[in-house]
C-alpha cells in the first residue's frame, strides 16, 4: 500500500526520492508524489498514475538535497493529483507526507480546523493543517509535531519538512512501519528498507509512539513527550539484486522459478549440521502445550493455513482452526482452554491479522508468527517467529512465499510430531527434497502451461478450480491467482459441492481446472470432472503421476500425497501468469491491489 521515502544529504534529492519510489511500487498504490526543499521554497510534484507519469512532471532545473515522497493507495477520497501526497498547510510553510487512516479526522477538523477549506478528501491534510494551526498559536515546530500526533487516533507513519528549515526532517509512526536509514554525511526515512538500499544498509527501526528528527547529521529519536531515546542501527542484509528483475520480464516469473531453490534454504535453515530440525526452544513448548491451534492468516495465506491444518493435524494430532483474520476480530469463536495462535503473513504488515493478533495478546494467548518478514510489526508483537526465508517477493501475487509458508508448517508439524513422540511414516525432509525436485521440473515446463492458458483461457469470462481434500484448498489458490492477476472471475470449489448451486454456471465451453493428486478421492474426484463435462465444460484435468489416466491434461510428479499442494500450485501460479499476460494485464501490480495491505 502506501509507501514514504525522505532524503537530507548533499546529492540532488529529486532522483533519489523518485528511485526509492520506484522500488516501493510493488506494495500497490494509484498515484504518487514528492516535495523538495529548493532556494526558492519548497516545490511539490504529484500525479495520478505511475511513477513513470510522475517522472514526466517534475522539473528537472529544480535543485535541492531535501525532501520527501510518497507513493499513495487510495483510501480517503478517489485517485487523483489533488488527493496525491504530498500535502500542504493553509500557508504551504509545511508539507507531509503519510500511510495509514486517521479514524478521527472528521471529529479534528470540526474541533481545529473548521476555519480552513481544505484542498483533499483526505484524512492525511488534517495532519499538516493541524501542526500548522499549533505553530500559528506559538509552539515551536517539534512541540506542535507532537502535540498534533497525540490528537491523533488510528495508523500512520508520517514524514515532515518546513519550508522554514531546511536542515530537518520529522518523521513519527504509530501502528505503520517506518524507518530512519543512516549515512555519510545524509540520512533518509522509508516505511521499506528497500526503498533507499541504493543509498544505506544501516536502519534504525521507530516504534509505535516514537517521533525521529532527522538532519543531515543526525537521528534523534524522541518519545511523545520529548525523551530522548537510544537505538544502535542494524544492517538490513537485503541484497539490491534480490529486489531487481535480471533478465525476466516479470517478478511473478523470478519468484515462480525461486521456488525449488526457496524449499532447499528453508530445509537447511531449520536443520543442524547433523540434519536435525533445530527450531526454537520456546515454539517447541507453546505447540506442545497448545490443546488448540488457531491459525489466522488472509489470501494466500489463509489457504497456506488451511494446507497447515492438514499437516498439523495428521502429523502432531493437535486440533486446528483456520481463520479468515478480518472476520475473526469481530466473530471469533469460542476458544478452548490453552489456545496457540498462528498467524502467517509473507509482508508480517497486515492490518487485519494485526488486529487480532492485538486482541489475543490482550486476553494473553501466545502467539507464533510465519512471515517472510522477521522484524515486521505482526513477528515484533507475537511471542516467538519462524521466518519463511524465501527472500523479497515483489509481484503482488504470492507464489514463493505461498510454498515456503506450506514448507515451514510441514517443518513445524513434524517437529512438533517428534517432540510428541509420534512415530511418522515418512521422511519428511527427504520428502521435501522430492518436491523441490518436482518443483524444477515443473518450472522447466512453462510452454505447456503457456498452451494450456491459451487454449482455455484466453477469450473466457470465468473459470472453474475444483478438487477434493487438500486439492480443494489448492484450486481456492488458483482461483485467487487467476482472479487477481487476470480479472477472469475464477472460484474454487470442493469437487461434491459444485452440483448443489454453482453446476448452474456450467455452459458449453466454461473452463474448469480439476486438480486429481488424491488417490482416496481421485474417483470421485473424475466424477465430478464427468459432471460438468455432460454440461458443456472444457475440462482440465491436472493428476498425478501414479493416478493419472488418458485424457488427463497434465501430470505433475509424484511427491509424498500431503506435500502434493506445493507441487500442484506451480501449474496454477504458471497458467495464471500466462492468461495475465495473453489478456495484456500488468502481472506484477494488478490494478486495486497491494502488496501489503496495512489498511483494515
Ligand atoms: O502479507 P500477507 O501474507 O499477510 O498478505 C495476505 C494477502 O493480502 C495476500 O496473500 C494476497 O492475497 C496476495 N495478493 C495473494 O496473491
Amino acid at each position: 500500500m502506501c509507501g514514504i521515502v525522505g532524503y537530507i544529504g548533499q546529492k540532488d534529492t529529486k532522483e533519489i526520492l523518485l528511485h526509492g519510489l520506484e522500488k516501493l511500487e510493488y506494495r500497490g498504490y494509484d498515484s504518487a508524489g514528492i516535495a523538495v526543499v529548493a532556494d526558492n521554497g519548497v516545490k511539490v510534484f504529484k500525479e495520478k498514475g505511475r511513477i513513470a507519469d510522475l517522472r514526466s512532471v517534475v522539473d528537472d532545473n529544480v535543485s535541492s538535497t531535501h525532501g520527501i515522497g510518497h507513493t499513495r493507495w487510495a483510501t480517503h477520497g478517489v485517485p487523483s493529483q489533488t488527493n496525491a501526497h504530498p500535502h500542504q498547510s493553509d500557508s504551504r510553510r509545511f508539507t507531509l507526507v503519510h500511510n495509514g487512516v486517521i479514524e478521527n479526522y472528521r471529529q479534528l477538523r470540526e474541533d481545529y480546523l473548521s476555519h480552513l477549506s481544505l484542498a483533499s478528501e483526505t484524512d492525511t491534510e488534517i495532519i499538516v493543517q493541524l501542526i500548522e494551526t499549533f505553530v500559528n498559536k506559538g509552539a515551536t515546530v517539534e512541540d506542535a509535531f507532537r502535540k498534533a500526533l497525540k490528537k491523533l487516533k488510528g495508523s500512520y507513519a508520517i514524514a515532515l519538512i518546513d519550508e522554514q528549515d531546511p536542515d530537518t526532517i520529522y518523521a513519527a509512526k504509530n501502528k505503520s512501519p517506518l524507518l530512519a536509514g543512516k549515512g555519510e554525511g545524509f540520512n533518509v526515512v522509508a516505511s521499506d528498507a528497500m526503498a533507499m538500499l541504493q543509498v544505506t544498509d544501516q536502519y534504525i527501526e521507530l516504534m509505535d509512539g516514537e517521533v525521529v528528527i532527522v538532519t543531515r547529521e543526525n537521528i534523534t529519536i524522541k518519545t511523545l513527550d520529548g525523551v530522548v531515546e537510544e537505538r544502535a542501527p542494524f544492517t538490513c542484509e537485503l541484497d539490491v539484486n534480490d529486489i531487481e528483475k535480471g533478465t525476466y520480464a516479470h517478478f511473478m516469473m523470478k519468484e515462480i522459478d525461486e521456488q525449488p531453490f526457496v524449499i532447499r534454504k528453508i530445509m537447511q535453515e531449520y536443520q543442524d549440521d547433523n540434519g536435525r530440525l533445530n527450531l526454537p526452544e520456546d515454539v517447541r513448548q507453546a505447540m506442545k502445550q497448545a490443546d488448540r491451534i488457531y491459525i489466522i492468516a488472509c489470501g494466500t495465506s489463509y489457504h497456506a493455513g488451511l494446507i497447515g491444518k492438514q499437516f498439523i493435524e495428521k502429523l502432531a494430532k493437535i486440533p486446528v482452526e483456520v481463520h479468515v483474520a478480518s472476520e475473526f476480530s469481530y466473530n471469533m469463536p469460542m476458544l478452548s482452554e490453552n489456545p496457540l495462535f498462528i498467524y502467517i503473513s509473507q509482508s508480517g504488515e497486515t492490518a487485519d491479522s494485526r488486529s487480532v493478533l492485538v486482541q489475543t495478546n490482550k486476553m494473553g494467548y501466545k502467539a507464533l508468527t510465519l512471515t517472510n518478514a522477521p522484524g515486521s510489526t505482526l513477528s515484533r508483537e507475537a511471542d516467538y517467529t519462524l521466518p519463511l526465508h524465501a527472500g523479497p517477493e515483489i509481484a503482488v501475487a504470492s507464489t514463493k512465499a505461498y510454498t515456503a509458508q506450506m514448507a515451514v508448517l510441514a517443518i513445524l508439524a513434524v517437529d512438533t510430531a517428534h517432540v510428541k513422540e509420534i512415530e511418522l511414516e515418512f521422511d519428511p525432509i527427504q520428502e521435501l527434497s522430492i518436491v523441490a525436485t518436482a518443483m524444477e521440473a515443473l518450472t522447466d515446463q512453462k510452454d505447456e502451461m503457456e498452451y494450456i492458458a491459451r487454449e482455455y483461457l484466453s477469450t473466457t469470462r470465468n473459470c472453474f478450480f475444483i478438487g477434493r481434500g487438500i486439492d480443494y484448498y489448492v484450486g481456492l489458490e488458483g482461483a485467487l491467482k487467476l482472479k487477481e492477476i487476470s480479472y477472469i472471475q475464477a472460484e474454487g470449489f470442493a469437487g461434491g459441492e459444485l452440483k448443489h448451486g454453482t453446476i448452474a454456471l456450467i455452459e458449453n465451453g466454461t473452463p474448469v481446472i480439476a486438480l486429481a493428486t488424491q488417490e482416496q478421492v481421485n474417483l470421485s474426484i473424475r466424477g465430478n470432472v464427468k459432471e460438468v463435462e455432460a454440461r458443456g465444460a472444457s475440462a482440465c484435468i491436472i493428476s498425478m503421476k501414479g493416478l493419472e489416466e488418458d485424457g488427463d491434461r497434465f501430470v505433475i510428479p509424484k511427491v509424498h500425497e500431503l506435500l502434493t499442494p506445493l507441487v500442484s500450485v506451480i501449474p496454477m501460479q504458471l497458467i495464471s501468469y500466462y492468461a495475465a499476460l495473453h489478456r495484456g494485464c500488468d502481472v506484477d501490480k494488478p490494478r486495486n491491489l497491494a502488496k501489503s495491505v496495512t489498511v483494515e
